[in-house]
């Protein structure tokens, strides 16, 4: 008995001495200490040592014991000493290292355009408002002309919530808003969203206006030329070419449809402006003298002139974009390419 214990004993502290992680040291710990280790085993058979011999043979256990474990826990200290340097080592941060870069985002295609149109309308002196995107049928269409049942009705699709309530077909309510909020004279340009029950792949079902609207004694369609050439100098650059058709908005009159350069060929003539060198630039004219006097305005003191360009076909052309629907998905393998 007293032999084993030594075995025990020796074989115990150089299995502990060997061992070089933390699960290995549990285990031999499980082996001679745990429930049905060595050591319980020899101790549950000190019933058949004789009388005389179980004091000496019980003291020798408990120091084995004793020692077993005290060099378990000295190991155990030591080993998890180690991993902590290690793992200092391992996640140690050099500060002085140059960074890899930091990935930076960026404004999405439609905002840049966005804010390039808006600060132009600030430095011409424009005041920027912004109305809501749902609007009354009346401030949508009754206030500009468009009367219930009104064949122009046809040439916006409209998403209506009530029967008096819809989802605004363009960004004109702003005029019919404005001509409430400012006494004459005044100049307001309202960017947003505007929405139509349509959908393929050059409409969207959302897509994005501006609407400008000035208002003043004796204005003019020439003065209105002179600021839509200004216009499409600054956004296009002074080769731009510009041409006038004849339209028809029941909210001008006259009413007229502007075409510029083609910015996907420079005028040479391309699929997308059919040849022509030309591509819509906007619709617009002068304010119809109705549209004053529905709002409160004396038409024969006040004229203007208003227009409304989409900004969704300019960007897709601009940026090469097939599709229009891949401005409003937030794919970010697309944004990133329009970076
Ligand atoms: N609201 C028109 C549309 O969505 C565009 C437009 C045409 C706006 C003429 C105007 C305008 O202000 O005078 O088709």
């Amino acid at each position: 008995m007293k032999q084993k214990l030594e075995e025990i004993l020796k074989n115990g502290l150089c299995e502990i001495e060997k061992v070089s992680d933390l699960k290995s040291l549990d285990e031999v710990r499980v082996t001679y200490l745990g429930k049905a280790g060595v050591l319980t085993q020899i101790l549950r058979g000190m019933r058949d040592v004789p009388a005389e011999e179980r004091r000496e043979i019980g003291s020798l256990a408990n120091s084995v014991r004793e020692q077993i474990e005290k060099k378990l826990s000295e190991k155990w200290a030591n080993l998890e000493n180690e991993k902590l340097l290690a793992d200092m080592e391992k996640e140690k941060v050099d500060i002085t290292e140059p960074s890899k870069g930091v990935k930076r985002g960026a404004l999405h295609p439609l905002t840049r355009f966005n804010n390039k149109f808006m600060e132009m309308c600030v430095e011409m002196g424009f005041t920027v408002i912004q109305t809501p995107e749902i609007e009354t049928d009346y401030n949508n269409f009754e206030a500009l002309n468009v009367p219930k049942n009104h064949p122009a009705r046809d040439m916006q699709d409209s998403l209506y919530i009530t029967e008096n309530i819809l989802l605004r077909t363009h960004t004109s309510p702003a005029q019919v808003r404005a001509m409430h909020m400012f006494k004459p004279p005044f100049k307001i340009v309202c960017p947003g969203r505007v929405y139509r029950n349509d959908d393929d792949s050059s409409h969207s079902p959302i897509f994005n206006q501006f609407e400008a609207l000035v208002i003043d004694e004796n204005v003019s369609l020439k003065d209105f030329m002179t600021m839509v050439k200004e216009m499409a100098v600054r956004l296009y650059g002074k080769d731009v070419k510009m041409r006038v058709r004849p339209a028809y908005f029941p909210f001008t009159e006259p009413s007229i449809e502007i075409d510029a350069t083609c910015q996907m060929c420079g005028g040479k003539g391309c699929s997308l402006c059919k040849g022509t060198g030309f591509s819509e630039f906007f619709g617009g004219g002068i304010v119809n003298p109705r549209i004053l006097e529905m709002a409160g305005i004396d038409s024969n003191k006040y004229s203007g002139f208003a227009f409304g360009p989409g900004i969704d076909r300019s960007v897709m052309v601009t940026n090469k974009i097939p599709n229009i629907k891949y401005l409003f998905r937030n794919d970010l393998r697309f944004l990133k390419q329009m970076r």
